[in-house]
């Protein structure tokens, strides 16, 4: 598979593991089932860019789960984190609504779908960490604005909506700065219910019992 995935590693850096700079979002290790999910994604429009669209677009689903497969079984270690980015006040409300949401408004907190150590939960939830800050911001600005879409019900999409612009970047910044546990391997489950339903997530149907 390595020399196959060539074309992919050119952007995704060596072995699909980005370093903390640039755009371009590690894939080593992620959970096989999201990864599957986002190739499909980006092969079916729900996800826009182009070069890769490009690509992907004559690949068979099952191809796809190979490729997959093949990135979320590398286990390779994360670089440590950049410095936060970002005033105190700022780093420390973005932990807050992480960690604990905001019931007032109905805000789950992220690792409530997560994970606690926010690594992710297989087979088709991703972790929050070694991600870069401007691919975070990006990535929840563009489920606020319709730019990127999960299948339905879209529960990202959801979440995303009920931030401010400066929340959005509050959160990134303290994401962005939090060191990767041993590997960052997806949790194996999720310690319990999911807060809202998340179409491509397939758990037992106690665990998608949500709200909506
Ligand atoms: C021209 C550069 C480029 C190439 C080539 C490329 N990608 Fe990407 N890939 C990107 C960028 C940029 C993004 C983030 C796009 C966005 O903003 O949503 C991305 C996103 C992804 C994601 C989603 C990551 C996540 O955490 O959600 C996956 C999975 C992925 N690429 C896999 C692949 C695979 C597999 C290949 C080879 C078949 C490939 N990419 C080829 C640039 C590239
Ligand atoms: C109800 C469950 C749920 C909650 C709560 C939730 N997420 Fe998500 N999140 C998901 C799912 C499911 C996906 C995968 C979507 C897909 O397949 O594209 C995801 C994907 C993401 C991604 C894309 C990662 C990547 O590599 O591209 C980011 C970033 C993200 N979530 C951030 C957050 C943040 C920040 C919060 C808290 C403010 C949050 N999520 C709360 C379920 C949730």
């Amino acid at each position: 598979m390595a020399p196959r995935v060539r074309a992919c590693t050119l952007c995704h850096g060596k072995e699909g593991r980005a370093t903390p700079e640039g755009y371009f979002p590690r894939i080593a290790g992620k959970p096989a089932g999201y990864l599957a999910n986002q190739l499909f994604n980006f092969r079916d429009g729900r996800r826009n860019y182009a070069p890769m669209s490009h690509l992907l677009e004559t690949l068979s689903d099952a191809y796809l789960h190979e490729i997959a497969a093949y990135f979320a079984a590398l286990d390779l270690p994360y670089p440590p984190p950049p410095a936060p980015q970002a005033a105190p006040a700022q780093i420390a409300l973005g932990q807050r609504l992480v960690q604990h949401g905001d019931a007032a408004r109905r805000l789950p907190a992220c690792v409530q779908c997560h994970g606690s150590a926010m690594t992710g939960v297989a087979p088709a939830i991703p972790g929050l960490l070694g991600l870069p800050r401007d691919y975070l911001n990006s990535q929840l600005g563009a489920w606020q604005t319709g730019q990127r879409h999960a299948q339905a019900p879209d529960c990202m999409a959801e979440v995303a909506r009920k931030l401010s612009a400066d929340e959005v970047s509050a959160i990134s910044a303290w994401l962005a700065a939090q060191p990767v546990p041993a590997h960052g391997k997806p949790a194996a489950q999720l310690p319990a219910p999911l807060p809202l339903r998340c179409g491509g997530v397939a758990l037992p149907a106690a665990d998608q019992r949500g709200r909506t």
